[in-house]
């Protein structure tokens, strides 16, 4: 198996929801580290508390995009890590990076891409009254929110949602589709081929 690092901003949830799967499936192992761009991020705390080491590389303190991304990768490759999911990292990578990693970035993000890159997307999807909205896992290429799709999910959207209702109903289907994306890929198990992509069954589905 592979290992893991995580990438994250804030609140942590998907984070936990990884780890989670994680702990009940035998793969904690895996999982090398935390990486922060905020000192304040909640998920800090939660990926501490469960035993994973968690560090912060604050973008602030960095001159430039390309001197925060190379202190990121130097973070990353000391912890070991080839797959690197992010969980609500908001912060746009530049080419460099994703050259460098090529494949082994993955992401989340909350709408059904290619709908609603970037950010606002609940309040964006109740705006242009689509009945559906959803969440994707993709991996991370040059161009923002536009990578290979890994797994998405579909959500209603009801008639009296809020962008905040709207925002939990996507966000239990985020945690439910991320964590088995990651470990496929921890195991090896994604193959690629331009856009589009296949999840190969775990050895104990086969
Ligand atoms: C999640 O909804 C994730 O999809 C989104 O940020 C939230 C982070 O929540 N990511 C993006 O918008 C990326 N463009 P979390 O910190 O609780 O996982």
């Amino acid at each position: 198996m592979k290992n893991l690092v995580v990438l994250i901003s804030g609140r942590g949830s998907n984070l936990q929801a990884i780890l989670h799967a994680a702990q009940q499936q035998g793969w904690m192992h895996a999982v090398r580290g935390v990486i922060s761009n905020r000192a304040d991020a909640g998920g800090l705390e939660f990926a501490r508390a469960a035993g994973v080491p968690a560090q912060v590389v604050a973008h602030t303190e960095f001159p430039s995009r390309e001197a925060f991304d190379r202190a990121l990768a130097a973070a990353i490759d000391a912890l070991g890590g080839d797959i690197v999911a992010l969980c609500g990292f908001m912060r746009v990578l530049g080419a460099e990076f994703v050259a460098r990693y090529a494949g082994r970035v993955v992401n989340i993000h909350p709408s059904l891409l290619p709908s609603f890159t970037g950010l606002h997307t609940h309040a964006r999807a109740l705006h242009e009254g689509v009945k559906w909205h959803g969440a994707t896992v993709h991996l991370v290429s040059n161009e923002l929110d536009h990578g290979p799709i890994l797994a998405q999910a579909v959500v209603p959207v009801h008639d009296d949602d809020t962008p905040q209702s709207l925002a939990a109903r996507v966000l239990v289907e985020e945690h439910r589709i991320y964590p088995p994306v990651v470990r496929a890929l921890l195991e090896d198990r994604v193959v690629v081929d331009g856009l589009r992509t296949r999840i190969l069954p775990a050895a104990s589905e086969r």
